[in-house]
């Protein structure tokens, strides 16, 4: 049987004083909510429906790529009960596990919902619930249990008596596997009696309970997973809490820091053994980084490749391609479609934008490289630019294999240097240098013997 997600993701988020979503604030480099469908999918769930209700467009517009992911809106927000009963009048009834979770709280892990999954199976339950013991359950519905252990009912916190707000201390997680065709069949039996006159989904709990279908709980070891982030200062707990958790996950795998608690790896890199990751170093998005690199101190790549064993030092890169044995920085700036073959250098002050840096080649100091395609064994010389941009148009630079550029050249594109040819320093280059060509554009050097002397002397003459 196909599993079913919701996750429910319409609340407003108050508390993060914000113009956004709440789901839809940053953990490391994803959304809150994509978390939370990011485990639901690990744990096996083909078919995934987030409630969005709050700033129902930006949270569409997370999961547009995503085939397994549909949105349903809850215009009104009635009550935990009433978003799940939106999604079956939007999708018709469920069938199969049904699993229920909130897209503010990301730090389920897919292990968990696994086991819940099993547990529904393999008792046939109407319903299993995840529950916890936090250190503070205040605000937490809390699991009443008959005198055998058994489920009774889960009550919210406002609805419990004084004694049981101090006594129960299990709570609800707000996670639960239900029997799909059970939970259609019975939702619309949820009413509004209680202290916030809402549609509670956890009395669901009490009216199986009453029915006789069969109902249990499992009680989650690590209760951090399940913190829910309702306060900018809960999401930096949260955030702190995944960072390590990738973190260990990658030294487990060989992947030497520093300091784990200053490098950020998002949840879809990879990095290769034996590399070593340093402070202050964010890697985004789809970087995959291979073995024996080094990348940091303050580098920062959002769907780079590395190759094995390049460094990669000081850095911004973006959407660029780096192959084995490059070095890179410090202070370098990798701008889309950046592609440095194995052996380049590009070194510190230097920004490449749309461009092959060829084998071996070598841009070490304070140049702007832009769409320009360059040969093997080129070496450019500090402070030499690419002229690519007219105001309007952007214009191509084509260098060949082993071409030497002397310092401060300016090449102003459309331009062609062929393999071999070499360009004096301080050249204006505006027209094709062809192959083996020396290229020089610079007036001639006057010397004036003696002339510095005299001035001198002149001055002196003057105090
Ligand atoms: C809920 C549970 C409580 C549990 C707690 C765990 C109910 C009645 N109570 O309480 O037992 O201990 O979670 O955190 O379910 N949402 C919607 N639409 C709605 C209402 C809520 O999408 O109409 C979403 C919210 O965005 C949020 C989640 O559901 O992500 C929980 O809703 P909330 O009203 O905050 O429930 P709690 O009071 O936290
Ligand atoms: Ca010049």
């Amino acid at each position: 049987m196909p599993i079913t997600a919701i996750v429910l993701a319409a609340g407003e988020g108050t508390r993060m004083k914000s113009s956004h979503p709440k789901v839809a604030h940053k953990l490391l480099d994803r959304p809150l909510v994509w978390w939370t469908v990011r485990a639901a999918r690990e744990a096996g769930a083909d078919n995934i429906v987030v409630v969005v209700g709050n700033g129902a467009d930006e949270v569409r517009a997370i999961f547009a790529e995503d085939a397994d992911v549909t949105c349903v809106e809850q215009a009104e927000r009635l009550g935990t009960g009433h978003a799940v009963r939106c999604v079956r009048d939007a999708l018709g009834a469920f069938s199969g596990p049904t699993v229920v979770l909130y897209g503010d709280t990301p730090l389920i892990r897919a292990e968990t919902i696994t086991s819940l999954v099993d547990e529904t199976r393999a008792n046939h339950n109407a319903c299993t619930v995840l529950t916890m013991c936090p250190p503070d359950p205040t605000g937490y519905g809390r699991i009443r249990r008959s005198s055998d252990g058994s489920v009774e009912a889960i009550v919210e916190h406002k609805d419990c008596t004084p004694e049981e707000q101090q006594h129960l201390t299990e709570c609800n997680s707000g996670i639960y596997c239900f029997c799909g065709k059970r939970l259609s069949e019975n939702i619309d039996k949820i009413g509004t009696n209680n202290a916030q006159g809402e549609y509670y989904l956890t009395d669901m709990v009490a009216i199986y309970k009453e029915m006789g279908e069969p109902v249990s709980a499992i009680c989650a070891d690590d209760y951090s997973e399940l913190l829910g982030i309702n306060s900018r200062s809960q999401l930096a707990t949260a955030t702190k809490i995944m960072q390590l958790r990738i973190n260990e996950a990658l030294m487990a795998e060989g992947v030497t820091m520093l300091d784990p608690n200053q490098v950020w790896v998002g949840p879809e890199v990879t990095v290769g053994r034996d590399t070593e990751l340093l402070p202050q170093t964010m890697l985004w998005g789809a970087t995959r980084i291979g073995s024996d690199c080094v990348i940091g101190p303050n580098t920062r790549l959002t769907n780079v490749t590395v190759a094995d064993g390049s460094s990669v030092e000081e850095t911004v890169g973006y959407d660029t391609i780096i192959e084995a044995g490059v070095t890179v920085g410090p202070r370098a700036y990798l701008r889309p479609g950046t592609h440095l073959l194995a052996g380049a250098h590009v070194g510190t002050h230097v920004e490449i934008k749309n461009s092959t840096i060829g084998e071996g080649s070598k841009v070490p100091h304070l140049s702007y490289i832009g769409d320009t395609t360059m040969g093997s064994g080129v070496n450019i010389g500090a402070g030499s630019i690419t002229c690519n941009y007219d105001g309007k148009h952007k214009h191509p630079t084509v260098i060949g294999n082993d071409v030497f550029v002397g310092s401060d050249t300016m090449m102003v594109a459309p331009v062609n240097i062929g393999d071999g040819a070499l360009v004096g320093a301080s050249s204006c280059i505006t027209q094709d240098v062809p192959a083996d060509a020396l290229a020089l554009e610079r007036s001639r050097q006057q010397v004036i013997e003696g002339w510095a002397a005299e001035r001198r002397k002149l001055m002196q003459e003057e105090d």
